[in-house]
């Protein structure tokens, strides 16, 4: 039984209307979990604000450019960051992703020098050595699983710039068991009743033991570099070292492992995934694959990038805004502090507030035929035309990413390694698609290496 057309009013000035399709119970939560792009990108055919259920549990969609950057950032200190969030705390504890309000903003004040454009050019070394081991293993003619190698190298770049002591590089190879597992029933968990959580099943069963896995390792590090007192140029020192500039404190152990364990969970899946597509899409399109090849070429002329290159290697960075418009988060959320409005809609405080990254880069409106890869769409007159909002892959306003130099500097520094040596070919009849885990994952892309220079 689905349940009837309805409108919500809270005796708003206007009402957002409910998305056909709301079954008892359930809400709109199965269609969310089996067809999810599909089923966001038609929420605008409804209106700029509508209401979906997950389960019982109203939510307020946003649908347009406009009303998502005033969620994120005009109106960002009247939100939240809502009930996803309150679901991955036992995984995440009070680390950036999961804060809000004044400790919040403490902790991107003292975090922020780990993601300094300085500390970055000192990440690329870590960046260019780890892609380099990589293609210098693959053997011409070989199939290799480009998904799960780029989720192998992106979590060891990660670990190794929070990481460098040998301690680290156990804890690295936990992190690489336990994560695939936390990542697969991560979306689950986030979208699917509280009450989910507790049944005695396989799925949470795995999950939990990971889970601890996980922190129990990230503990161990973190208290052994404490007593250890040194600083090793890595992110975890600048975070076991940093002071508030008013009070001079810094983080308790408690802290620095929920950031750890953020900055491991919000850092290495997102880039893995982008770079995945990127070469998916390379692969699928080889007039963009030849300038792409061209500049790289033309650029490093056969030697390792550098930070100083990124800059030059300005239609790189076209590809890059194109894969993270096509590939973006599913959806972000948030919940209401106060009354808002939001396009004429009142939310009372307490409401949960969203919106979808992936429905918003593929608005036709915005997009004209939003399907294509076309790195071009990011010349800069063209992209200029876009209103804030449009595009969103690292959020905006207050919780704007703070790894987002790090994520672009990484996938151009693995794309411009990868290229000087190989071109990653698809394996016929092996269709590749989108399935959703906490990122939008490719499903198993199996890509062929061929040499580029004989
Ligand atoms: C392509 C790669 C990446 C994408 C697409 C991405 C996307 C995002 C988005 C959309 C948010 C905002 C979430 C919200 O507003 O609710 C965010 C926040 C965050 N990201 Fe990233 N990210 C990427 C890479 C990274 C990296 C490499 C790091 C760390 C090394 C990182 C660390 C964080 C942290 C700590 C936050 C929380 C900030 C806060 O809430 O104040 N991310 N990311």
């Amino acid at each position: 039984m689905v349940v009837g057309p309805d409108v919500a009013g809270h005796g708003s000035r206007s009402a957002a209307p409910v998305v056909p399709g709301r079954l008892p119970l359930l809400g709109h939560t199965m269609s969310l979990l089996s067809t999810p792009f599909r089923f966001l990108s038609t929420l605008r055919s409804h209106g700029e604000v509508v209401q979906i259920y997950l389960g019982t549990l109203p939510m307020y969609v946003v649908t347009s450019p406009e009303l998502a950057w005033q969620v994120l950032a005009t109106d960002a200190d009247r939100f939240d960051k809502g009930m996803i969030f309150d679901k991955v705390r036992p995984l995440f504890g009070n680390g950036l992703l999961n804060s809000d309000g004044d400790f919040n903003r403490r902790q991107r004040r003292l975090m922020q020098p780990a993601f300094h454009r300085k500390r970055i050019a000192g990440y690329v070394q870590t960046m260019a050595k780890a892609a380099s081991e990589l293609v210098e293993s693959w053997r011409p003619g070989e199939v290799v699983a480009v998904d799960e190698q780029m989720d192998s190298l992106a979590l060891s770049i990660v670990g190794q710039t929070l990481f460098s002591t040998e301690l680290g590089r156990d804890a690295v190879a936990e992190v690489q068991r336990s994560m695939p597992i936390l990542s697969k029933y991560l979306a689950i968990r986030a979208f699917t009743p509280r009450f989910a959580d507790r049944l005695p099943i396989p799925a949470n069963r795995r999950y939990d033991e990971a889970a601890a896995r996980f922190r129990r390792v990230v503990a161990e590090v973190i208290v052994a570099a404490r007593a250890e007192g040194k600083d090793h140029g890595d992110l975890l020192s600048t975070l076991l070292l940093a002071r508030d500039e008013d009070t001079g404190e810094g983080m308790s152990d408690q802290q620095v492992h929920d950031e750890v364990v953020t900055i491991l969970t919000a850092g290495a899946e997102t880039t893995a995934v982008a770079l995945a597509w990127f070469f998916y899409e390379l692969g699928r399109h080889p007039e963009v694959q030849r300038r792409f090849h061209a500049e790289i070429d033309h650029v490093l002329a056969g030697r390792l990038a550098t930070f100083e290159d990124i800059p030059k290697l300005e239609y790189t960075q076209r590809i890059i805004r194109e894969v993270l418009r096509k590939y973006p988060l599913l959806l972000l959320m948030r919940r209401a502090r106060t009354h808002v409005d939001l396009g004429g809609v009142h939310i009372e405080p307490g409401t949960e507030v969203a919106f979808s990254q992936y429905a918003l880069h593929h608005d036709p409106h915005l997009y004209p035929d939003p399907a294509r890869f076309d790195p071009d769409r990011w010349l800069p007159d063209r992209a200029a035309k876009l209103p804030k909002g449009a595009f969103v892959p690292f959020g905006g306003g207050l919780h704007h990413c703070p790894g987002y130099s790090f994520a672009e500097t990484e996938i151009a520094i693995v794309a411009a390694t990868v290229a000087a040596r190989w071109r990653l070919v698809p394996v016929a009849g092996k269709p590749v698609r989108p399935r959703l885990t906490a990122t939008m994952r490719p499903s198993r892309l199996s890509m062929t290496t061929m040499p580029r220079h004989a």
